[in-house]
């Protein structure tokens, strides 16, 4: 792909930096803008409209510096409206979405943690409803995504155990690209195998 390809990626936060690595990684000859809107972190909670608000105003941000494609580095405003989106703009828009399709592979009671917003989500609910034989179990954080975020200012990563269910899990999947920065004390207090969705993006 041509050198100047202009590639722009999104987040509420900090999350999206994660996905941003990916990309940096496997493709590092592209050019990328980054916008995270932490004066408005975390979306986690707040209404589809107010989402699709402020995922708009970054993308039309995007468009006016010439971006050849957007990547939402973020479940929440995938799951809110990467569909809108894409039927509005010409370039292409591109998703992060819980790894639902790698876990079902191997496991068969994976835990899904993501924000409220993602777990009741059409989305998530369709992927999920193409494994039928998997017995999933999605657990809305409503706090997590915020206490990472802050954790950039006052330099307090969140106690998890906090935030975390206890269950009858086979693996982890991390619906929210804030939990990467949080993985290693996931894979602690669960002592499974996680997913992230950032390379699959
Ligand atoms: N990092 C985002 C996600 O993947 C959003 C978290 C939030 O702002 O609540 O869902």
């Amino acid at each position: 792909m041509h050198r100047s390809f202009k590639v722009g990626v999104f987040d509420s936060g900090i999350g999206g930096l994660n996905v941003l690595s990916a990309c940096i990684r496997l493709a590092p000859h592209l050019n990328y803008y980054y916008i995270g809107d932490n004066k408005h972190a975390p979306y986690g909670n707040k209404s589809c409209e107010e989402i699709y608000y402020r995922v708009s105003c970054a993308v039309e941000l995007f468009k006016l510096i010439g971006i050849d494609a957007v990547v939402l580095g973020c479940n929440t405003a995938t799951a809110v409206c990467v569909q809108r989106l894409r039927e509005k703009y010409a370039f292409p828009i591109i998703g992060t979405e819980p790894a639902v399709a790698p876990a079902a592979r191997s496991y068969r009671r994976p835990l899904v943690i993501c924000t409220p917003r993602t777990a009741e989500s059409a989305r998530l609910k369709e992927l999920i409803a193409r494994f039928p034989n998997v017995s999933f179990t999605v657990a809305p954080m409503p706090k997590l995504a915020g206490e990472i975020e802050r954790s950039l200012t006052c330099g307090k990563l969140p106690t998890i155990a906090d935030h975390l269910p206890r269950g009858d899990y086979d693996c982890v999947i991390l619906g929210c690209t804030h939990y990467a920065f949080v993985r290693s004390q996931i894979e602690r207090f669960y002592r499974l195998p996680v997913f992230d969705g950032a390379e699959g993006t």
